[in-house]
């Protein structure tokens, strides 16, 4: 059995080898994303948009994260290859610190190996109680989705010099405060290399450019289910693919592996 720890991506991002990461939210996916062989599998709060139509991700519950992480973790079962399972804490489930340990919990008792949270400074107390406490954390920052309403909508972070300064020193903040993996989502390329370059912990992008040492996609957008506006970073890699989905996963895989995704034309400038 082949079982993607912790370890195994720190070893690759030592090694400047990058890996791939997909959301999934039920146990027919996570099978799939196995048989792929993609290292990372995030149970995203992003489900809010895609499972239950929701305009945003600030209405997901911690009860329906710990029920798809279950899902997830559940097709899993006697797989011969075991993706290193992350899941979103939602909206405001970690707003205190004692409450991330109390979230945190619930999710890693439904199978998660790590958790993710979204922010900066405000969250630096945390992210230290709970990595002492033996808890995987894993930073987000840049667009930030659950702020979305504070940030003025779904946009690109990090163009003007101040503000990618900031990010920066958040992701440094983030990393010394115990965080051992950072999402930078919608950002410049050249903050996106700059912060991978100065960060020893794995950094997975989406549009953040081609230099992080992995990249995430939303499930469905990569199979192209998305209707309505496509974000830029988004590429269909099931149409046109005679393998179906498996075929599909296997060539987000390749494509993120080799650095030939994502392209220019992915990324913000
Ligand atoms: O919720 C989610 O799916 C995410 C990724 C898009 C990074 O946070």
């Amino acid at each position: 059995m082949t079982k993607i720890t912790i370890k195994t991506l720190d070893d690759k991002c030592a090694n400047d080898e990058r890996f791939a990461c997909v959301t999934a939210y039920d146990a027919s996916f996570s099978k799939l994303i196995s048989a792929a062989e993609i290292e990372t599998l995030l149970v995203g709060d992003s489900l809010g948009n895609v499972i239950q139509g929701a305009k945003t991700t600030v209405p997901v519950t911690l009860e329906e994260m710990a029920y798809h992480m279950g899902c997830v973790s559940n097709g899993l079962v006697g797989h011969e290859h075991q993706p290193f399972l992350i899941a979103d804490m939602p909206f405001m489930s970690y707003a205190t610190t004692q409450l991330a340990l109390e979230s945190a919990t619930v999710l890693m008792q439904a199978g998660a190996q790590m958790v993710k949270v979204e922010g900066g400074d405000w969250l630096l107390d945390s992210v230290q109680y709970l990595s002492e406490r033996g808890v995987n954390i894993c930073g987000h920052l840049g667009l930030t989705p659950q702020s979305v309403d504070s940030l003025g909508g779904f946009r690109m972070q990090g163009r003007q010099p101040e503000q990618a300064k900031v990010i920066l020193e958040q992701a440094k903040s983030l990393q010394e405060a115990g965080a051992r993996m950072l999402v930078l989502e919608c950002i410049p390329t050249s903050l996106g290399k700059q912060i991978t370059d100065t960060l020893d912990i794995p950094v997975i992008g989406i549009g953040a450019g081609p230099f992080t040492n992995s990249q995430v996609l939303v499930l469905y957008d990569l199979l192209g289910m998305s209707m309505g506006r496509r974000p830029r970073f988004v590429k269909d890699f099931l149409t046109g693919n005679t393998q179906g989905i498996i075929g599909a996963l296997k060539a987000y895989h390749d494509a993120v592996i080799s650095g030939s995704f994502p392209e220019k034309e992915h990324c913000f400038e």
